[in-house]
């Protein structure tokens, strides 16, 4: 979806002009980082708009990620009524995951969010707060109850799978469906996947739901999490799939030469685990490589990056695709490249 990015203080007048023109789109909420407002624009818009659009806002035209309304558009209309100013200035939006809505409460009336979170979504049984960013080796963080029934253990569904976990204990991120159902849908029947960084098992249980016939292994170094993937591969039935406790530059020396395709979602730290993919892959892999990058640049870096590994190892690069996969950060983004290693 196109969105025009526009820094915080030109959003309002922006936000006068697309409306004036007819391009806001009302369906979907309007979302921010710290300098930026991201303002959803409505259909297709030619090339000779777009640069019209761009400097009478001073803003840009990038493809954007947007919720739709609907359900959280009601949310918003009861907090407003509620505390009587405006939405932006004391609130933010939530995530859900499953049974459980995940609200960033510091500095926000946790208590008013949380309620009319839970009467406006009937299956969110519990509401808490994140304690900060995720952060460690194992990439959790901390949560604390804020309403409702007090259970960190999500029942999420997500792509035609079942996943519980606890949510302190584990990493997971609702924001990365979309790629998950995206890679699962290129895996081919007979395939060896190797999902290093595996969780609590959300990649490779969708890819071994949606292909029967691939061998999926999945490498996880957190034993909770690790636990959790051995439950998911029960709940969902998917035999075709194994969870693997350890670090994986040693379970690495297990699967030599075995992966036709190789998934890492480890985007602070995927770049030292490329000598444990030379291992586990085929003479020809196609590898999913994730990274934190600049928008703009991130792409060439990356690319640059993992092409030199590979080419200093004798080995040839071929990148068969690249995309954003989420904002991340004001400033970065998550990316990833898909690689053909030869
Ligand atoms: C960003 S999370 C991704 C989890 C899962 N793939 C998902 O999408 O929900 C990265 C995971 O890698 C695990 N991890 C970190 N270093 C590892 C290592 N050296 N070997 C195996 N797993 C590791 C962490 O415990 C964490 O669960």
């Amino acid at each position: 979806m196109l969105g025009l990015k526009v820094h915080k203080k030109g959003a309002e007048t922006a936000k006068r002009y697309l409306v004036k023109n007819a391009l806001l789109d009302n369906q979907l909420i309007v979302f921010g980082s710290n300098s930026f407002i991201y303002l959803p624009i409505k259909g297709e818009i030619s090339p000779k708009k777009k640069q019209g659009v761009e400097k009478a806002t001073g803003g840009k035209l990038v493809s954007s990620k947007f919720e739709k309304s609907g359900v959280k558009g009601k949310y918003r209309e009861l907090l407003q009524k509620r505390l009587g100013k405006s939405y932006d200035d004391v609130t933010k939006s939530y995530d859900i995951v499953g049974n459980i809505a995940l609200i960033d409460a510091k500095g926000r009336p946790a208590t008013q969010m949380a309620k009319a979170i839970m009467q406006t979504n009937k299956n969110v049984l519990t509401v808490i707060s994140k304690g900060g960013a995720v952060s460690g080796k194992y990439r959790v963080r901390k949560y604390a109850h804020i309403l409702g029934k007090k259970n960190f253990i999500a029942d999420y569904r997500e792509n035609g799978i079942e996943l519980k976990f606890d949510i302190r204990k584990t990493f997971f991120s609702s924001r990365l469906a979309f790629e998950r159902l995206r890679i699962a849908k290129l895996v081919r029947p007979k395939e060896n996947v190797v999902v290093m960084f595996a969780g609590m098992g959300p990649f490779a249980i969708e890819i071994g739901k949606m292909q029967r016939q691939a061998n999926v292994v999945g490498i996880e170094l957190n034993k909770d999490a690790c636990r959790y993937m051995k439950q998911n591969i029960a709940l969902n039935k998917t035999g075709n799939v194994v969870a693997e406790l350890g670090n994986v530059k040693r379970v690495a020396d297990k699967y030599k030469g075995f992966a036709d395709r190789i998934v890492m979602p480890l985007p602070k730290t995927a770049f030292e685990f490329l000598g444990a993919v030379l291992k586990v892959a085929k003479r020809k892999c196609i590898v999913h490589y994730y990274a934190f990058g600049d928008r703009e640049t991130g792409f060439e870096d990356e690319i640059k990056k993992v092409r030199n590994f590979f080419e200093k190892k004798g080995r040839k690069v071929k990148i068969l695709d690249k995309r954003v996969v989420r904002q991340y950060s004001a400033k970065e983004v998550e990316i990833v490249l898909d690689i053909l290693v030869g």
